[in-house]
């Protein structure tokens, strides 16, 4: 079967992580998100997948190419100017075949059955089927309320609380009719959540949702993409680690060096080359990638660290994410889901709190910032 995500938003929610690297490569335990989406597709069958991209292009080339690592094909358009979710697949209509496809949204951790979904599709005889999970508060997505056989009525994108009629939300998997791609107009900026999919409905074409409890969430901000890491990492979705684990989710790379008198905890992920010193504290949920070094007394907990970055003596890191080659002097803290992006250089005693984003390649000279 082919599918075809959508891969070429900007992710401003994830910014500055999402400057140097567009949201769908950013590294989920250590490997780009958007392998392990296309592994789960190729579980189900799916192995010929078309990448709609547009934003940072040339990284999706680089690392998948004609995707015969993955043993699946993939083909890769960027669009000269974003076309929005349903004019990004018109685009690539041309690769999608007349049989029923798989659409996915680049950002969903998900370990749907994808064979249930595409078989009551068929059962239905619909044009458009739509995956929905119940989420606490719907007004971050597209509400998508459904009579007693399953068949949508509304499509409600971001509504307010007082147009919210239902948990279930469109979870960002669909199986489409490619036929109902003719109506698009080419080259356009054109929504599926707010153009094409309510044309539809209006037009009496059958459209179902799909209501599944499987395990769901959207990427697309720096509480999620911790969140991500930490089920993950504690087991909540079976994501496969790369890595070797003692039995205890603590899971270690090749070529890593740890004093005997630093302390780890488990769920974590060490990369391979990391290097930990001595009476370094290294706390649950916490993801250090591949290279990165850790001075001596740091304290890091709940935290993702990417490739490369360098965490200063006596540093103290908590529900934070640090960036590819990052060096922190000694003594910085990083605290309540502050962002620091690439390739940072920030001098000792700096505080970074409160959610405070810093932009890649800046450099913050020693006790500079207190936030
Ligand atoms: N190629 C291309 N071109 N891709 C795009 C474009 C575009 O112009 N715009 C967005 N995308 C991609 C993004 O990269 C992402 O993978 C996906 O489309 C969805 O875009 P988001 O910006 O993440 O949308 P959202 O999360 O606000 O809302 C969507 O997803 C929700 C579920 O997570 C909607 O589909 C909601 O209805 C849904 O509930
Ligand atoms: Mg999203």
């Amino acid at each position: 079967m082919k599918g075809a995500m959508l891969v070429g938003g900007f992710g401003t929610r994830l910014r500055p992580l999402t400057i140097t690297i567009p949201k769908p490569m950013l590294p989920l335990v250590n490997r780009p998100f958007l392998e392990i989406e296309l592994l789960h597709l190729k579980q189900y069958g799916v192995d010929d997948v078309v990448l709609s991209t547009g934003y940072l292009p040339a990284i999706f080339d680089e690392y998948f190419g004609d995707g015969s690592k993955l043993g699946m094909n993939l083909v890769r358009v960027a669009e000269d100017k974003p076309l929005g979710t349903c004019g990004a697949i018109k685009n690539v209509a041309e690769h999608l075949g007349r049989e029923p496809v798989i659409v996915c949204n680049g950002d969903i951790l998900t370990d749907l059955d994808v064979g249930a979904l595409v078989k009551y599709h068929k059962e239905k005889g619909a044009a458009v089927t739509i995956t929905l999970t119940p989420v606490e508060d719907p007004t971050a997505y597209g509400l998508v309320p459904l009579d007693e056989e399953g068949r949508i009525i509304e499509f409600l994108e971001k509504p307010s609380w007082d147009q919210v009629v239902t948990n279930l939300i469109n979870a960002g998997t669909y199986v489409l009719d490619p036929r109902v791609l003719d109506q698009v107009p080419p080259g356009e900026n054109y929504s599926f959540e707010r153009q094409l999919f309510p044309d539809l409905l209006a037009q009496g074409e059958p459209m179902y949702g799909f209501p599944s409890d499987c395990y769901w969430l959207d990427l697309g901000t720096p509480e999620k993409y911790l969140a991500a890491h930490h089920d993950i990492l504690e087991g909540h979705v079976d994501v496969p680690i790369d890595s070797r684990s003692s039995g205890d989710r603590v899971f270690i790379g090749e070529g890593v060096k740890i004093d005997e008198s630093a302390r780890i905890y488990g769920p974590l992920l060490v990369g391979n080359g990391v290097e930990i010193g001595p009476e370094a504290e290294v706390g649950a949920q916490t993801c250090l990638g591949d290279g990165v070094k850790v001075g001596a007394k740091a304290h890091i907990e709940g935290s993702v660290i990417l490739e490369g970055a360098v965490i200063g003596e006596g540093c103290s890191i908590d529900h934070s994410i640090i960036g590819r080659g990052t060096v922190l002097g000694p003594e910085v803290r990083v605290a309540e889901l502050s962002v620091l992006g690439d390739n940072i250089e920030a001098g000792g005693e700096n505080e970074f709190r409160r959610g405070i984003r810093i932009w890649p390649s800046t450099i913050i000279e020693a006790g500079k910032i207190k936030f």
